[in-house]
């Protein structure tokens, strides 16, 4: 590739999306470790928060065990609307992994013969042909219960057949606990945990769902080891946004990385927001330096777009909820409960507080973070800060 010394430089921040292997902070110990666990056939149950980068590690691990010839299937099971829309997704990557066009419909008739899969072909936008499966002679619960079975147990039959071990990751997995009741989960744990070839990574942004998925009279109590994603260590990022400013000839003032990652409360996406907004804002400017002063530029122009956004969720609430949101944002999620912070901010009686408290973290707008409540979106945070009373 030929790149000219005077072109400018693409943004080096991403966001909102699956962060290739070059925008990748960190997680070194992580990568290390679930890449050993599904490269020697373990079910490994990984949870986090939204936005943290459970999905940004999935992708680069599994990257990785694709050069050691390890066959590597995603899917996403919230994509899903019903069990055997996700049946048939499933299916259809297992069957696709590493397959030549030509040999779909072979190897599709060899894996799942027995329940009589249709193939579909259609044309995508790219001009190639997408394919899929269906399964149109499930009629009843039984039905679905039969193919479930038959695909739960392919990667197995794929391992055999190829001579090849298999690492699959099922992302946003808390989502199967919508399909079907229990039935799900015990057919899928009995399946996997024979599956000495095949490694599985169970991904899921829903901790407390996840958390409860894992415990003691649940299928998948003990399946496997459990790995928390934490933030990324705040020192470590605020270098590596500095030097990846530096890199694409943005000199960053110092304190820069440091205040994106404090303001961004460490999540990494909002963390990757800031930066990318920003270094967007002093590329348009034409500057050659990015301080202080130009990250809160950035944020002023970042509310005012989120501003009805904003406002609507705002309106949406109660009015207790609103007290204790705005409690929540300016004692930093401390103490909610106290005597002092009840009087500062007029709130409610307790129990009124702890109802509103369960009803924000319903709608995802605050999360708990140790002992204390934080808002979700960083962005909303300073919002509420600033523009409500
Ligand atoms: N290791 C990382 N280094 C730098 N940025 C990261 C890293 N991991 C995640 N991010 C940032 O966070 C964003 C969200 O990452 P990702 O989609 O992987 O998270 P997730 O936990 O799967 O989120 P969700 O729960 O919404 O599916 C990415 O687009 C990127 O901006
Ligand atoms: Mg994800």
């Amino acid at each position: 590739m030929v790149t000219p010394t005077n072109v400018t430089a693409d943004n080096p921040f991403v966001y909102g999306e699956i962060v290739s292997a070059a925008a990748f902070a960190d997680r070194e110990e992580e990568r290390e470790r679930l890449g050993r666990d599904l490269a020697s056939g373990q079910k490994v149950f990984l949870i986090s928060p939204r936005r943290y980068g459970k999905s940004s590690l999935v992708r680069d691990v599994m990257r990785g065990l694709a050069r050691q010839k390890i066959l590597t299937v995603e899917v996403t099971v919230a994509a899903s609307s019903s069990y055997l829309g996700f049946l048939e997704s499933y299916a259809r990557a297992l069957v696709a992994a590493d397959t030549p066009a030509g040999r779909l419909k072979r190897w599709t008739s060899e894996l799942l013969g027995a329940i009589h899969p249709e193939l579909r072909f259609a044309a995508d936008q790219s001009g190639g042909t997408k394919f899929s499966i269906g399964f149109p002679s499930v009629r009843s619960v039984r039905d679905t219960a039969r193919v479930a079975a038959e695909v739960f147990a392919l990667p197995a039959r794929i391992a055999e057949a190829r001579k090849q071990r298999l690492a699959i990751a099922l992302d946003e997995f808390q989502a199967i606990t919508s399909f079907d009741g229990g039935t799900v989960e015990n057919a899928l744990r009995a399946a996997v945990q024979d599956q000495r070839q095949v490694g599985y990574v169970f991904s899921g942004s829903e901790p407390s769902l996840m958390e409860r998925m894992l415990g003691p009279r649940r299928p998948f109590y003990k399946a496997g080891p459990v790995m928390r994603l934490d933030k990324i260590n705040p020192d470590d990022f605020a270098v590596f946004i500095d030097e990846r400013f530096k890199a694409s000839g943005v000199r960053p003032e110092a304190g820069l990385g440091e205040a994106i990652v404090d303001l961004a409360a460490n999540v990494p996406y909002d963390v990757q927001r800031l930066a990318h907004e920003t270094w967007d804002d002093v590329r348009e400017a034409g500057k050659k330096a990015a301080g202080l002063d130009d990250l809160h530029v950035t944020l002023t122009r970042l509310l005012g777009e989120q501003h009805t956004v904003f406002e609507e969720s705002w309106q949406r609430l109660t009015l207790p909820q609103r007290a204790v949101l705005r409690a929540a944002v300016i004692e930093e999620g401390r103490e909610l409960m106290s005597a002092d912070v009840r009087a500062r901010h007029r709130l409610p009686g307790t129990s009124t507080i702890q109802a509103a408290l369960a009803a924000l973290l319903r709608q995802d707008i605050i999360t708990k973070d140790g002992g204390r409540y934080v808002t979700v979106d960083s962005l909303y945070r300073e919002w509420v800060a600033r523009k409500t009373y």
